[in-house]
C-alpha cells in the first residue's frame, strides 16, 4: 500500500458526531500524518471510540486517508476483531467447525436465531444479546462449544444454552 503524507482533510463531519470521539479519530489521524498505510490503526481508534465501525464512520476514514471506500470497507471486513454492527451488552459465540458441527451446534444455533428472533452476526433490537459463528475456538475437545461473554463452555445442548440465555434477559 503506498504510503502518502497528507494535510488535514477537507472533508465532512458525519452528522451528530461533532464529539470527542470525531476529535480522537481527527487527532489519530493527523499523527498518522494521514498515512494511507496506517488504516488498521486508524480502524483500532474508531472501533475502540463508537464500539463499532458504522458506515459514516467509515466514509469518514476513506476521506481522510483518500481511500476508496472500498478498500476501507475491505480491511474492516477482512479482519474479525472489526465489528460493523453494534455489539450487544452480551455475547454468543457458537462454534461452527467441524468437530461441533458434527456434535449439533448448527441446532443450538438454530435454536438461539429462533429464541432471540434475529441471525448469526446481529445483536437483539435491546442491544443486549450479540450472536456470532466461529470456524473452531481450538477446544474440540469438548465440543459443541460455546464462549459466552468470553467463557468457553463445552457439551452444550440448545436448552442448556436457552437456559442460561434467559438469564441475560
Ligand atoms: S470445531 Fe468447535 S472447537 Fe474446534
Amino acid at each position: 500500500m503506498p504510503t502518502q503524507t497528507k494535510r488535514s482533510p477537507d472533508t465532512q463531519k458525519p452528522d451528530a458526531k461533532g464529539d470527542k470521539r470525531i476529535k480522537l479519530l481527527d487527532i489519530t489521524m493527523k499523527r498518522n500524518h494521514y498515512r494511507q498505510d496506517s488504516l488498521i490503526e486508524i480502524l483500532h481508534k474508531a472501533q475502540e471510540s463508537f464500539g463499532y465501525l458504522e458506515p459514516d464512520v467509515l466514509e469518514y476514514i476513506a476521506r481522510g486517508l483518500k481511500l476508496p471506500l472500498s478498500q476501507v470497507y475491505g480491511v474492516a471486513t477482512f479482519y474479525h476483531l472489526f465489528s460493523l454492527k453494534p455489539s450487544g451488552a452480551h455475547s454468543c459465540v457458537v462454534c461452527m467447525g467441524t468437530a461441533c458441527y458434527v456434535k449439533g451446534s448448527d441446532r443450538i444455533l438454530s435454536a438461539l436465531e429462533k429464541e432471540l428472533g434475529i441471525h448469526v452476526g446481529e445483536t437483539t433490537p435491546d442491544g443486549q444479546i450479540s450472536l456470532m459463528s466461529a470456524r473452531c475456538l481450538g477446544a474440540c475437545g469438548i465440543a459443541p462449544a460455546i464462549v459466552m461473554d468470553g467463557t468457553v463452555i463445552g457439551k452444550q445442548e440448545p436448552q442448556t444454552i436457552l437456559a442460561r440465555i434467559q438469564e441475560w434477559k
